[in-house]
């Protein structure tokens, strides 16, 4: 079973969502663990559900109106401490800084019970009933700073019956958030270990480097650096090539001492590739829950440079 993602879930309530988020993490084949529930609300009776249920709790105070901020400091360490990778918002009823919402780009989910665009914000039953609607359903999207309107990552229908109220509609839409929310949540967390995704990835960062162009090398996508006639390869994808159980990228190193250092010191990152490591080749493992991408494209330049023509490099090279 390969690395899985260390899942925050931040709650304000009940947490029947949290409770949904933590059973599904019990299959084997999940790729997260919630390693974490916390919030605003000290007294909110799902952290004593977590806890029940053996998930790590801290109990954050809640925040007055002046010291917000103050919160979402502490509520920062705390993530930090618990090396949580992702969050999923479950009934959190804060409005979320700017500078929290960054840090967490593209790795915080939030679940709303419509299908948006529709009914943003609260009330979302009595609205879809006012407005008559026949469907309406839950979201999973992304979290930005705009309340509801980061990118919508999956979403399931509900019909309204002719006699509902806004609360047994609530009921219902509830059945299918515990549903979709870790579905969604997984099939999100998976994309991080899927071959395509990460080649397209390290695609945008090669190709970022002057005098690039994409070329396959026995099968597998690679750059190269140089011209039709006279060019070199730098980057090469490895896709559980010889054994080696990972999806990564192949970069050149300065020689064996580099790729030893590299690999002695982070051997989650770094392993030596079958038949490409005696020509200085070190491989760096992609499908991993925190890929720092800066990283790679450090070494992606650094590997440019070591087998750039000469001409590249004396007009200055990138
Ligand atoms: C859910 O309806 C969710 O969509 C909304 O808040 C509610 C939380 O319920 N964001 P619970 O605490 O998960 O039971």
């Amino acid at each position: 079973m390969p690395e899985r993602s260390r899942v925050a879930v931040l709650i304000s309530g009940r947490g029947s969502n949290m409770a949904a988020l933590i059973y599904a993490s019990r299959a084997d084949d999940c790729p997260y663990e919630v390693a974490l529930v916390t919030g605003d609300n000290p007294d909110a009776p799902g952290l004593e559900l977590a806890e029940a249920e053996d998930v790590p709790v801290v109990r954050i105070p809640a925040p007055t109106t002046k010291d917000r901020s103050r919160y979402f400091s502490a509520l920062q360490k705390v993530l930090e401490d618990h090396c949580i990778d992702f969050i999923a918002l479950a009934g959190f009823m804060r409005i979320l800084p700017d500078d929290f919402v960054a840090e967490w780009d593209r790795r915080m989910v939030n679940i709303h019970p419509s299908l948006l665009p529709r009914h943003k914000g609260l009330k979302t039953h009595h609205a879809c009933l006012a407005a008559g609607e026949k469907v309406t359903g839950a979201t999973v999207h992304l979290v930005t700073p705009e309340l509801d309107s980061g990118e919508i990552l999956g979403q399931v229908e509900v019909a309204v019956l002719s006699d509902d109220t806004p609360e047994t509609l609530a009921e219902r839409v509830l059945i299918a958030e515990h549903q979709l929310y870790p579905h969604v949540v997984s099939r999100y967390l998976n994309r991080t270990r899927d071959f395509e995704w990460i080649t397209e990835r390290v695609a945008e960062l090669a190709l970022a480097l002057p005098a690039t162009y994409p070329q396959t090398s026995h099968g597998s996508p690679g750059w190269k650096v140089g011209t039709q006639s006279n060019s070199k390869f730098f980057a090469i994808m490895w896709n559980h090539h010889h054994g080696e159980g990972s999806v990564g990228v192949l970069v050149k190193c300065s020689g064996q001492d580099e790729m030893a250092h590299l690999i002695q010191s982070e051997p989650d990152i770094y392993f030596r590739p079958a038949y490409y490591g005696p020509s200085d080749w070190v491989g760096i493992k992609l499908d991993r829950p925190k890929v720092d991408w800066d990283h790679v494209s450090e070494r992606l330049a650094q590997s440019w440079e070591l087998v750039a023509p000469r001409r590249l490099l004396e007009a200055g090279g990138r």
